[in-house]
């Protein structure tokens, strides 16, 4: 998979990519992201992206132009499955698209920043609008981050088995189970005596009923999904 990322604050996108399963990802050549940074296709000397609000109010909206140039640069060298924005009315992201999304080839995400973009960017050219939640961050770029790496950990070959990614939360729509290591008892707090009993049948039953039990305590809205 390859993802190109279009931001106007490239810097913000450089840790997450390059530590621990993102990194083993690419060096593995499972996964590849590139950032491009939106200035690069700014126009005129001041190199601007960015303008006043046609009807006025505060903050700038992000131009089309720039971001055509950026865009049509990078379809001219591959098919994009989807071009992502990253906008807080967008849909909620969540592990259904994480999963759909991990099957595809290329993917190209655009971040937001102060007003966001102008809406004909919109119309031309995204094809999928996604927020991570209902709250307002300084950019999409973080939010960039947070879908490539729910992504990325999904495409085969990319965790090794201890970190398989089947025994997740929300990967069979419940929230995953308590988890326990050594020491088997602490402060008074034991491990449940039937996780060290060996059985592994009467160990799944009883982490599949923890499953349940946690999320018709924490997240009941889990279990009416159909
Ligand atoms: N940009 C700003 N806030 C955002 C959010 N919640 N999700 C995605 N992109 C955003």
């Amino acid at each position: 998979m390859r993802i190109d990322i279009i931001s106007v604050v490239p810097g913000l996108l450089e840790g997450p990519f390059s530590h621990s399963i993102l990194k083993r990802a690419e060096e593995k050549g499972l996964a590849k992201v590139q950032i491009h940074n939106l200035r690069d296709y700014a126009i005129g000397k001041q190199k601007q992206v960015d303008d006043y609000a046609f009807g006025g109010g505060a903050g700038m909206v992000m131009m089309i132009e720039p971001i055509a140039k950026c865009i049509e640069a990078l379809q001219s060298q591959r098919t994009y499955d989807e071009i992502i924005y990253l906008t807080p009315d967008g849909a909620t992201f969540d592990q259904v698209m994480a999963n759909e999304l991990s099957l595809k080839g290329n993917l190209m995400m655009l971040c937001g920043h102060y007003k966001g973009v102008d809406e004909r960017v919109r119309q031309k050219f995204i094809t999928k609008e996604i927020s991570i939640g209902d709250f307002v961050l300084s950019g999409g770029e973080l939010a960039a981050a947070v879908l490539a790496d729910a992504i990325i950990r999904l495409i085969p070959g990319v965790l090794n088995d201890e970190t398989s990614a089947l025994t997740d939360s929300f990967q069979d729509g419940l929230l995953a189970p308590p988890v326990y290591t050594r020491p088997a008892a602490y402060d008074g707090m034991e491990v449940p005596d039937i996780l060290l009993s060996g059985h592994q049948a009467k160990i799944e039953d009883w982490r599949f009923e923890q499953s349940v039990r946690r999320t018709k305590e924490r997240r009941p809205d889990l279990l009416d999904r159909e």
